[in-house]
């Protein structure tokens, strides 16, 4: 039987049922999500309000870092009480989480009401493991250790308007503290061909702006800057972003796409992760703080308001105080417009797990000094754009107030201003800005 059967055998005894999917993790497990969303509309299934009025209940799991995992956990543990009274609630476990051997023992020791379990490869097995549990009645666990061959996904945008598109999947860089590679494989790029037609397909559907997903698209293996080049052919997109970067690889070439394009958003996502070069090297990142350094100064001339963001580890094994004012130092000359600063945490397997932790109090203070020195290069990044008139395509209507982001990706409130033209969500408007925050500008319709 091929998988349509299983998608049609299921519609004809599920159809009507309710699904929630539970995401964690980053924006290529939201992608995903709407992957398996579809699987489970194709089956029949429609959307619950929440996971307490839900028939089947999927976690797209990630285990980055411990918290992320925990809350898998503290959210299994809700569901066994509420299956003791909903007998016939699916339960299923998917995502990056499963890929390890030591969680797939915990669940099965301890959260055996969990129906399914498939990992970040086989995808594509949704419904025929979800058709063998529902017609054997026994947990069903398949998890593949790599990738077979490239499996066309459902996709759909996270909005009318704006939708992700993966180009790359896995990671070969092997950071110390990363178990990405380890439960998302080696690098496997997409043909471009599949890439644009996917994007060309959701221009058509009235789809304005497109994120380019990979752990390090600069290692896309037709060439990155030619990718960004096609995609900014497209008729009817108007603004393409993409994540992530790795320093090491990212050439002039790719600043010089980004600069030379008509959509390609004047925004750089460069992880750096730490500023100190003893613990760069320890993390096997391959670049040092002055490279680094220097790549941002290239990247801000070459692009006029250019927002750069970033990840930052704070507390990495044997980080001393000197190895975090270099951190510091980093987030002041770099004047981030967004940072997303993690606390390390250990994960099994990887090599760094193995090393001397710095001591919680220690991490906290220093991830505490870390927020503010970024909310203010926020609050700096932001301000600069204060008095001018920027385009700020419209996400969300309160009323009559407008929340947009600018090409920056700068979050924008502002009032729909008197006897200016109707405009509604997934328009482009034109916002003078009047006021800034840390974290959003506010301004008024022109
Ligand atoms: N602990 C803390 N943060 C981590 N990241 C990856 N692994 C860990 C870890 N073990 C962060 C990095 C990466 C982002 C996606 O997650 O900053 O860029
Ligand atoms: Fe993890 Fe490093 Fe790969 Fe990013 S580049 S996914 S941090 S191993």
């Amino acid at each position: 039987m091929n998988c349509i059967n299983y998608i049609e055998e299921i519609h004809k005894l599920h159809a009507g049922k309710k699904f929630y999917i539970n995401t964690f993790g980053c924006q290529m497990n939201v992608r995903d999500s709407l992957s398996i969303q579809e699987l489970l509309k194709s089956m029949g299934y429609i959307p619950a309000e929440n996971m307490e009025n839900a028939d089947i209940v999927v976690f797209n799991t990630c285990c980055v870092r411990e918290n992320a995992e925990n809350k898998v956990y503290g959210n299994l543990g809700r569901l066994k009480y509420l299956k003791q009274t909903k007998k016939d609630l699916k339960v299923v476990v998917a995502g990056c989480m499963v890929q390890r051997d030591s969680v797939i023992e915990k669940i099965k020791k301890t959260h055996r009401h969990v129906d399914v379990i498939f990992g970040t490869f086989n995808l594509h097995k949704f419904p025929e493991l979800l058709y063998t549990n529902i017609t054997s009645g026994e947990t069903v666990i398949d998890i593949w250790k790599e990738a077979d061959e490239f499996q066309n996904m459902p996709t759909a945008s996270e909005t009318p308007y704006k939708a992700s598109v993966n180009i790359m999947f896995g990671c070969n860089n092997f950071c110390s503290y990363c178990v990405v590679p380890y439960v998302r494989g080696r690098e496997r790029s997409r043909a471009p061909g599949d890439v644009l037609n996917e994007i060309e397909n959701f221009a058509r559907a009235g789809v304005r702006e497109i994120l380019l997903l990979g752990q390090n698209v600069n290692s896309y293996a037709y060439g990155f800057p030619d990718l960004l080049r096609a995609v900014d052919k497209i008729e009817g997109i108007k603004r393409i972003r993409f994540i992530s970067s790795h320093p090491k690889d990212i050439s002039d070439d790719l600043i010089y796409a980004i600069r030379d394009s008509r959509n390609v958003c004047a925004q750089l996502h460069l992880p750096f992760q730490s500023g100190s070069n003893a613990v760069l090297k320890k993390m096997n990142r391959n670049y040092t703080k002055e490279k680094y350094l220097s790549i941002i100064k290239k990247a801000k001339n070459e692009i006029p308001d250019l927002a750069l963001s970033t990840d930052i580890i704070v507390g990495f094994p044997t980080e001393t105080e000197a190895d975090f004012e270099d951190t510091l130092d980093v987030a002041r000359q770099a004047g981030f417009g967004a940072a997303f600063t993690f606390i390390y945490s250990p994960r099994e397997g990887t090599p760094a797990a193995k090393w001397p932790e710095v001591p919680p109090k220690i991490v906290q203070n220093r991830f505490d000094r870390l927020i503010k020195v970024v909310n203010d290069g926020f609050f700096n990044f932001n301000k600069s754009f204060v008095g001018r008139t920027v385009e700020v395509l419209i996400d969300e209507l309160n009323g009559d107030l407008f929340t947009g982001r600018t090409e920056q990706n700068s979050p924008v409130h502002f009032k729909a201003g008197q006897g200016a033209a109707p405009a509604g969500l997934g328009d482009f408007v034109s916002v003078k800005i009047t006021g800034n925050k840390s974290f959003y500008l506010t301004g008024e319709l022109v």
